[in-house]
């Protein structure tokens, strides 16, 4: 068996509204059903993740800035960029950090976070620049250790307005998949995905994507913007701690991850043989080798089929077949990447005061029906 990297047919059948978490439909993302049978996620269902407004961009007075720790300024157009730099092609998975918050939230409360499940993820086709060639072009010096990039969206957090920022380390910002990309699936991107230029930073977690980017800055330590510095942090509460994740680390690339799309939590489902399908997603473009599912909780494993697009920064997919009994069951799903990374087993090891990087085992209850 093989699966299409795009699927118009499924497309069709999977289109329909994404599900919105807020009123603006500024934080929307599709349903498992409408994944899984292709690589790459139609734009119009691909999630939107958005901390503010969508800014109205115009993209002929568009201008990115490049400075800091450079040998050159630049002050580049949408053109400059398309007609100065070769065009790359990336097909790459973008995750939230809050991918399965809900999970973690049935362990101890998470207030003022988006309830997640397993909204926020899906694949694209991106074009655009490598970051590198612009970086090169301006020439970075000695001391340059981290690229910020700064967006030009207004966002409010604690009675104070500014742009939402992130910052990446200068070696992965020099990698050939990082790219300041304008097209999504072969179309310029939509004004809700960072019309008209966005960085995406494949392996990394999506806060480092930065949509509607405004200033490239070349520094010689992390960004001080509040998206780097007080959220997007892992901060595992322990007695004694203010769970102020400032403390805690800061967050950068996505863990090893694999989750059960069909069936659907609460789904039924007839006795005798079970198809499984989901997605696994690598550490930093290394590809899963291992996906294995339960049907009693984790008492015995079933290997899975795992399928891969080609691509080292995209999901893959798998199915399995499980035989299964009349009555409630616990499906499981776990993978591993062939170097000895696992996943940790239960939600209670990975709980963090802002309820990010939930990568336990995936367990998904079920009713079999005789
Ligand atoms: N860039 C800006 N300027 N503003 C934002 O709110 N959200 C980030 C990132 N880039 C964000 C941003 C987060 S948390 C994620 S997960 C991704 O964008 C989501 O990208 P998407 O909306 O295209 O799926």
């Amino acid at each position: 068996m093989t699966i299409a990297k795009t699927n118009p047919e499924s497309d069709k059948l999977a289109a329909g509204a994404r599900r919105s978490l807020d009123e603006q439909g500024l934080n929307t993302g599709p349903s498992p059903s409408q994944l899984g049978s292709r690589f790459i996620t139609p734009a119009e269902l691909f999630f939107t993740r958005s901390h503010a407004a969508i800014p109205s961009l115009d993209a002929a007075n568009w201008r990115l800035r490049v400075h800091g720790l450079v040998g050159r300024k630049l002050e580049l157009s949408l053109d400059d960029l398309k007609h100065s730099f070769t065009a790359r092609e990336v097909d790459a998975t973008l995750v939230c950090a809050g991918l399965r918050r809900t999970e973690l939230e049935n362990v101890a409360p998470i207030p003022g976070e988006l309830p997640w499940g397993l909204e926020p993820i899906s694949t694209g086709t991106w074009r655009g620049i490598q970051l590198r060639d612009v970086l090169l072009s301006a020439g970075v010096e000695e001391d340059a250790g981290h690229v910020w990039f700064t967006s030009v969206d207004v966002v409010e957090r604690h009675g104070k307005k500014f742009a939402f920022g992130g910052s990446i380390p200068l070696a992965k910002a020099l990698g050939p998949e990082v790219l300041l990309a304008y097209e999504l699936n072969g179309e310029p991107l939509s004004p809700d995905h960072g019309f008209p230029v966005r960085a995406l930073v494949p392996g990394y977690i999506g806060a480092r994507s930065v949509k509607w980017l405004g200033e490239i800055e070349v520094r010689a330590e992390p960004s001080a913007n509040y998206f780097q510095t007080q959220a997007y942090r892992l901060l595992a509460k322990r007695d004694g701690d203010d769970g102020n994740v400032r403390n805690g680390t800061e967050m950068n690339e996505t863990p090893l991850n694999a989750v059960i799309l069909s069936p659907e939590a609460g789904g039924q489902v007839p006795a005798g043989a079970a198809e499984l399908s989901g997605w696994a997603l690598g550490r930093e473009g290394a590809p899963v080798m291992v996906v294995e599912c339960s049907g009693d909780n984790g008492d015995t494993w079933t290997p899975a089929e795992v399928y891969a697009s080609g691509s080292p920064w995209a999901w893959q997919l798998w199915r399995a077949t499980l035989t299964l009994a009349a009555g409630s069951h616990t499906l499981v799903v776990r993978c591993s990447d062939g170097r000895g990374l696992t996943q940790p087993p239960d939600v209670k090891d990975v709980w963090n005061v802002k309820g990010y990087g939930n990568n336990a085992w995936h367990r998904v209850a079920v009713e079999v029906r005789a």
